[in-house]
């Protein structure tokens, strides 16, 4: 019997490409042949239990830690062997685990100092327009990075990224360590970037906000793509074989 095989959801090129992407950390091998695929516009979730390799993936793309094996496109272009600024000017923004915001700077002096229009678009990102996504941040305006809370600090942290007018978002743990209200928020702002048409790559732990926004997930194991699929295929069953929930 012939296997059906359900169709991408956005045919075309795809705008990140990841083929057999290995990445070690000295000796030690993390990522074993990576295959993953974001399409323009699209949001995608990258799944998996602690230390399979998801932020090492992220840091490949971002070239923190650059693959030794493998190729890595952005609508074509091969990032792979890119410096991490050329890689940031091609136009990918990260939110990076434990958001490393500058402490001594005002929450308005985060925005300000990283303002770029590294894709070129005829609406940029203002400050203004970041306040209109996070508003609590307009609040906080001029307070430090250092007193903000920990979910003022992301939205801080997302903020900055948008500030450089990004085609895609990467996202390291979007929502891990925040309160409850405070998820929520940082869910709202991504269902507007959604909504704008941003390309999103995000990791996160709340599969039932996740399985709303987006609109495919990718889950790894010991440092591969094991299963891929929709929201409505990530069903119980395959949350408990490979995420253990
Ligand atoms: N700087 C490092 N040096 C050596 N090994 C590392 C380093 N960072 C991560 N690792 C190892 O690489 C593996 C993958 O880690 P990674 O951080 O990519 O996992 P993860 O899926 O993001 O996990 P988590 O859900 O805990 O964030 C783990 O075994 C981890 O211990
Ligand atoms: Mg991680």
């Amino acid at each position: 019997m012939i296997r059906q095989f359900r169709k991408p959801i956005s045919a075309g090129v795809m705008m990140l490409e990841l083929r057999g992407v290995e990445t070690r950390y000295g000796s030690s091998q993390v990522l074993f042949g990576v295959d993953l695929s974001v399409a323009e516009g699209q949001m995608v979730a990258l799944l998996g239990r602690n230390g399979m390799g998801k932020s090492t993936t992220i840091r490949s793309i971002m070239g923190l830690t650059p693959p030794f094996a493998g190729t890595i496109t952005l609508n074509g272009a091969e990032l792979q062997h890119l410096p991490v600024y050329r890689i940031a000017r091609l136009g990918i923004g990260l939110v990076p685990e434990g958001r490393q915001i500058f402490p001594t700077l005002t929450a308005c002096e985060n925005l300000t100092v990283v303002a770029a229009n590294f894709s070129g678009r005829s609406n940029p990102y203002t400050i203004k327009r970041i306040y209109d996504i996070f508003p609590r941040l307009a609040e906080r305006a001029q307070s430090l990075g250092s007193e903000l809370s920990g979910g003022e600090q992301q939205m801080l942290a997302i903020g900055r990224a948008l500030m450089t007018n990004p085609r895609l978002l990467l996202l390291d743990e979007a929502t891990e360590g925040l309160a409850p209200l405070i998820r929520e928020e940082i869910w709202r702002g991504l269902t507007i970037l959604k909504e704008r048409g941003l390309s999103v790559l995000v990791i996160d732990k709340n599969i039932n906000n996740l399985k709303k926004i987006v609109e495919r997930h990718f889950i790894m194991e010991r440092g591969r793509v094991v299963w891929s699929g929709e929201s409505v295929d990530l069903t119980e069953a395959v949350q408990k074989r490979y995420l253990g929930i």
